[in-house]
């Protein structure tokens, strides 16, 4: 069966007796099933104190509306019969843009009836067999009814998966399908041990077959991934270091802002990277966009027009110094009187366009670069962005296939539902549970390969991973089954 859309607003339909309860405990956290027998209990005697329902159910109301206006899953644990209250939690679904799903029990009378007599306080059979009568109408209601999912438990608790949002896909990944994964770091909280820390994150990254490490290029730390004084190496010097390890990793910037250094010191950087580590370097590039870095490090930051000419003008100087002889190069952008520029990389060396901005950025990737990396936070966007670039591609007469497209992506990775959202709610700063699930596709491992695989299928060849927890080294095995084997 497909996995239950997540976050969503469940409704469970049937007799008392036949499961609902059970059921919700097995597949939900507690705080988000809302049970009118529980709230009878807060408001009056116990769960049977029926003279407390009117106030248990206002109350009931209060809490779904306040969850389903946050966009948090509500489980809602009630009879579920009453055909103008479930249609009212239906609208509230579309209203706030949930995925409705209604979950009918519909066990054997006998067995409903037995376990009914089993409990403290049986319901009085002649009302269990108006229930039991009206569930099964209900059954054939609620296929009518407009809900995204009708779930039926037959007998005992149905084993469904619940998904999260980001699982578009319900059939599993086949092995050995998905894009290459390459960690991108951005944050070093590496204590006292910088080295240490690099080191043991670079062998890990490399023993669960990570495919590289990319490093982001910035002055200081940006507001985006952490506070201003913490740590955030020069990365050029910090690949060097993972360059002598040993490691097969692929080495490179995500991305170096054109900036920051003269295009020919870039290419020197890029080419010395590439020698060293034996042909694992990439080259990031972007426009740059951060003003305050430049300013603090006493760099120009001229307007956007301007940085991206410099970025068509360092992508043809690296090509430019990068290829073989000295002669004097006269290019587009660019003329220099000699190419001297030793050592060569060591083989092709890949440069990577970063940016979104759909008229230049994406015209001088389609134009110049190797790969252009794009974000992942919104498919939609996404498909947008790739159909742009393809029409640069068209325009310049360029084979799409030839381009490789990569994401950055900055998924939460748990290993159940529940550690998902501990992950959400200890990260998710001012931003809101549901949003930040949303934008970190926070969900499990399997969660994220059908994603992944997903992405491949739209022709991403490499998702750069940036996980938004990573402190060290243990913090990479969780994301050893997201590679592709
Ligand atoms: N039960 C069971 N096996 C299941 C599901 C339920 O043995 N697969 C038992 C439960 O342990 C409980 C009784 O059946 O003693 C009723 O289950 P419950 O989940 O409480 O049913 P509800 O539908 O929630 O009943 P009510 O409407 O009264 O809350
Ligand atoms: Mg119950």
């Amino acid at each position: 069966m497909d996995p239950l859309p997540d976050p969503a607003l469940v409704v469970l339909v049937g007799a008392a007796g036949s499961g609902k309860s059970t059921w919700a405990t097995r597949h939900y956290a507690a705080p988000e099933i809302v049970s009118s027998d529980a709230l009878r209990a807060v408001v009056g005697s116990g769960p049977a104190d029926l003279d407390a329902s009117s106030e248990a159910f206002a109350l009931l109301d209060q809490i779904v509306s306040g969850r389903t206006r946050r966009g948090l899953t509500t489980v809602i644990d009630t009879l579920g019969l009453d055909r103008d209250r479930r249609l009212r939690y239906l609208a509230r679904a579309r209203e706030t843009g949930l995925p409705a799903v209604a979950v009918v029990f519909a066990i054997e009378d006998r067995l409903c009836r037995q376990r009914n007599s089993a409990r403290d306080r049986p319901v009085p059979a002649p009302v269990l067999t108006t229930q039991l009568k009206a569930a099964r109408a209900t059954l054939d209601l609620v296929a009518e009814e407009g809900w995204d999912r009708v779930v039926v438990v037959d007998q005992g608790v149905a084993e469904v998966t619940i998904a999260t949002p980001a699982s578009t896909r319900p059939e599993p990944a086949a092995p050995g399908a998905g894009p290459e994964l390459i960690l991108q770091l951005s944050r070093f909280p590496w204590g006292e041990d910088p080295q240490g820390w690099l080191t043991a994150i670079a062998r890990r990254a490399d023993e669960i077959g990570l495919a590289g490490i990319a490093l982001m290029d910035h002055l200081i730390q940006i507001p985006q991934v952490g506070r201003a004084w913490d740590p955030i190496p020069e990365p050029w010097v910090t690949l060097g270091a993972l360059a002598g390890l040993g490691t097969r990793l692929r080495l490179g910037t995500l991305v170096s802002p054109v900036t920051f250094r003269p295009a020919g010191v870039t290419a020197k950087a890029a080419a010395t990277l590439d020698v060293l580590s034996g042909g694992r370097a990439f080259l990031g590039l972007g426009a740059g966009w951060w003003d305050r870095e430049h300013a603090a490090f006493g760099l120009p930051f001229p307007p956007a027009g301007d940085r991206l000419d410099r970025l068509e003008s360092t992508i043809e100087t690296c090509r430019a110094l990068w290829y073989s002889g000295t002669k004097a190069y006269v290019g587009e952008r660019v003329s220099l009187p000699e190419t001297t520029c030793y050592p060569r990389p060591a083989g092709a060396l890949p440069i990577i366009v970063g940016g979104t901005g759909q008229r230049r950025t994406l015209q001088i990737a389609a134009r110049r670069a190797d790969g252009c990396n794009l974000p992942s936070a919104d498919s939609e966007r996404l498909d947008q962005l790739l159909s742009v670039l393809r029409r640069h591609c068209a325009e310049v007469g360029r084979d799409p296939a030839t381009l490789s497209v990569t994401v950055l992506d900055l998924p939460v990775v748990g290993v159940d539902r529940a550690d998902v959202a501990r992950r959400v709610e200890r990260l998710r700063g001012r931003t809101s549970a549901a949003a930040f699930a949303a934008r970190h596709h926070a969900g499990t491992a399997d969660t994220h390969r059908r994603r992944y695989a997903d992405l491949a299928d739209r022709g991403v060849s490499t998702v750069f991973l940036a996980p938004a927890d990573l402190t060290g080294p243990d913090d990479l095995d969780r994301l050893a089954p997201l590679v592709p084997r």
